[in-house]
């Protein structure tokens, strides 16, 4: 008797969730599978069995699209992006399971739309969405990046409410460096190292102009012994080797590329006397100093 009861209450149970589910009861995956296998498990040994066991090819009149069907943002997206200044700069927006909603582009600066699917919507025609079919990826280009581009952008899907990424854009300018700036201590009589360095230029600079006070060295003059070795690369390095250092050397010194700021150290040539003894003096301890 007992056992009957407990049979029908059970048959009734499994009506109520699948009248829920044609009626469009399933909101998502945690709520509508969990407690499928729950009945499963419950009624594994009855002859309401196999009732059960046709719940998951249930009819799917009024289905609605369970949430993790909906689309979402690929996390591993760069939220952190570098572009040149002149060339071109490309923002990843990878979106899983769009199925038939827009990508969309957003400047932050301004809440200005750049593109929506594939169409640009700004009369900045530097700005173009690509669709890669591959990879997800709704590819924000901007031509000829600028200073003015750096900042927030926002990748948005069409879902209701709307869903968004944000990546950041930073444009770098050709960036020249002296090592050990900005003051170089040297023993008189040693050798003058100065070690230049050009990062984030596109192509290495046509030449690298090196200054004592305001004027350019002359690599040929009667002072002797002075050299430049220039590697180029990624980073162009230039090496200004002055031997035999004499108070006359001290002063100002500029690495000049040809497509970055100038930058500058001070050299201290010292004189042997005020040589100190002791390693202790931490004016020293960045010294650039060569034993001749
Ligand atoms: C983003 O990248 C730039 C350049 O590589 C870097 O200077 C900056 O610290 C980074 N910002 C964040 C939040 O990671
Ligand atoms: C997208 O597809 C869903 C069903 O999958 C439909 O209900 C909706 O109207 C469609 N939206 C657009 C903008 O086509
Ligand atoms: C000059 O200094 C740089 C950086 O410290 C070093 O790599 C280079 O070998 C030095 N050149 C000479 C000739 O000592």
């Amino acid at each position: 008797m007992a056992h009957s009861i407990c049979v029908a209450w059970l048959l009734l149970l499994v009506v109520i969730v699948m009248s829920d589910m044609t009626n469009g009861g399933v909101q998502g995956p945690i709520e509508g599978y969990n407690s499928l296998d729950e009945m499963m498990t419950t009624t594994a040994s009855g002859s309401q069995s196999q009732q059960a066991m046709m719940l998951p090819t249930a009819p799917t009149v009024g289905y609605t699209h369970p949430k993790w069907m909906e689309p979402y943002f690929d996390p591993s997206t760069p939220r952190n992006v570098t572009a040149l200044m002149g060339k071109s700069a490309y923002l990843s927006c990878r979106v899983r399971n769009l199925a038939n909603k827009t990508v969309s582009w957003i400047r932050h600066r301004d809440i200005h739309i750049l593109t929506v699917g594939s169409y640009t919507y700004t009369s900045d025609q530097r700005f173009q969405a690509t669709h890669h079919q591959d990879t997800d990826d709704w590819t924000l280009q901007i031509k000829w990046a600028q200073k003015r581009d750096a900042g927030m952008y926002e990748c948005q899907i069409s879902t209701q409410p709307v869903r968004s990424y944000f990546v950041r854009l930073n444009v770098v300018v050709p960036t020249a460096t002296i090592l050990g700036g900005p003051d170089l201590h040297v023993d008189k009589g040693s050798t003058i190292n100065l070690t230049c360095t050009v990062k984030f230029s596109p192509e290495p600079p046509a030449y690298i102009f090196w200054y004592h006070h305001e004027e350019v060295i002359n690599y040929d003059s009667s002072r002797g012994g002075v050299s430049v070795i220039t590697e180029k690369g990624d980073v162009t390095t230039s090496f200004l080797l002055i031997q035999n250092a004499d108070l006359a050397d001290s002063g100002k010194y500029s690495c000049a590329p040809s497509n970055a700021d100038v930058a500058s150290v001070r050299v201290h040539v010292l004189n042997g006397k005020y040589k100190p003894t002791t390693p202790t003096c931490p004016k020293h301890s960045t010294s650039n100093t060569l034993t001749p």
